[in-house]
């Protein structure tokens, strides 16, 4: 059977309680679809930075490499300055293995109240294309006259053909497949450089695909629309730095940031891609068996379809609304009182019954 070999990557805080409930039923999706996993688990993370002064070793790309896929569960930790976390693992793997492509589906599950009140049950269902290489962060700038009144910091953006097109196109692709809507989010009466080439090469690449609905939204408008009516989208593609702002939002409408996924692609498959929560190491509530392992799963799920398997991929998702459509089994960010481990043994008894 065919044998998939998975860099597992807990990291820090929750991300190493919500990792288990996914393992957990990736196996059991193996089983019953018939496929297996290879786990090969690296320790990096915020601990790791504290015993060795790196988030992972010098050839650490290298290992990931022979690895099929990498499952991800949130790094960062208080005494490791964010930044330092950040661009020592996350940005360089996606940078190293081409994963231009973060993926998030924004989708009210079944059996899960959304905190906008007039949102009925299954009223949100869009995904949010974010360029995953470039843009806003990048290490372009500096800073100058540190500790003078002088002071002074440049941080640049950059945005280049090649890179928003290869974006644009995937999501005109998904949108192809989906309700052929695609929104694009700009800002180019305020930034007058990058946003309007943005808009230019949408509008150049929209030409060939008249069939597609292609809007064009600021993103402060484009985030108020989020609130006041989220069921107008069908695909959304966004920058950077604004689509990591339009997801957490995004995941905040869904219900709980606790049940988000991410999926940082390399959609020609030539590198692994990486999968993962979009929440972080929650460090508030770290070791207490209260985080939601469902952002951990679904971004399981996200995996199973990347490598091919999207009836098993389905399974996951399909288990986890039943979980919350038939049973009280939840954490508390989402209301509930179930721990970890709960909602993970309920995930694995509905999986049984589902088809
Ligand atoms: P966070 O996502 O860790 O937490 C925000 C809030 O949501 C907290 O109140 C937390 O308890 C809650 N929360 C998050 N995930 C949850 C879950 N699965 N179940 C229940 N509640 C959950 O964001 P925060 O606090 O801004 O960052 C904490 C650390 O995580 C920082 O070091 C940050 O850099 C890092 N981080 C890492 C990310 C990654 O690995 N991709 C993404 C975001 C933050
Ligand atoms: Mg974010």
């Amino acid at each position: 059977i065919p044998t998939h070999r998975i860099a597992v990557i807990p990291g820090d805080g929750i991300g190493t309680e919500v990792m288990p409930p996914a393992q957990r039923l990736l196996e059991l999706a193996g089983h019953r679809f018939g496929f297996a996993f290879e786990w090969q688990n690296f320790d990096w993370s915020c601990e790791y930075y504290a015993r060795t002064g790196a988030m992972m070793p010098a050839d650490g790309i290298e290992q990931l490499a022979e690895c099929d896929q990498i499952l991800l569960g949130a790094v960062g930790f208080p005494g490791v300055p964010d930044h330092v976390s950040l661009w020592g693992l996350l940005i360089p793997i996606r940078r190293a293995f081409q994963q231009y492509i973060n993926l998030r589906p924004i989708k009210l599950l079944p059996g899960i109240e959304s905190p906008l009140r007039k949102v009925p049950a299954g009223g949100i269902d869009f995904q949010v294309v974010r360029e995953n290489n470039e843009g806003e962060y990048s290490e372009s700038g500096g800073r100058l006259y540190r500790g003078l009144p002088q002071e002074v910091a440049i941080q640049e953006s950059i945005f280049t053909r090649f890179g928003v097109t290869r974006a644009m196109n995937y999501a005109i692709n998904l949108a192809e497949q989906r309700e052929g809507r695609l929104a694009s989010a700009t800002k180019s009466n305020g930034i007058i450089h990058t946003m309007p080439f943005w808009d230019e090469i949408l509008r150049e690449l929209g030409q060939e695909h008249p069939l597609l609905e292609i809007s064009e939204y600021h993103i402060d408008a484009l985030a108020a629309l989020f609130v006041l009516d989220p069921g107008r989208f069908d695909v959304i593609v966004a920058s950077n730095l604004f689509g990591d702002i339009l997801t957490d939002l995004g995941a905040a409408i869904i219900g709980s940031i606790g049940i988000a996924p991410s999926a940082n692609l390399n959609p020609e498959g030539e590198f692994p891609s990486m999968f993962e929560p979009v929440h972080g190491s929650a460090p508030d509530i770290a070791g207490r068996g209260k985080a939601n392992p469902l952002g951990q799963v679904w971004a399981a799920s996200m995996m199973l379809d990347h490598l091919g398997h999207s009836e098993a991929g389905a399974a996951l998702v399909d288990t986890m609304g039943h979980v919350l459509l038939e049973t009280d089994v939840r954490t508390p960010d989402l209301g509930g009182r179930a721990t970890t481990e709960e909602v993970s043994d309920a995930l694995a008894a509905a999986f049984a019954t589902v088809t």
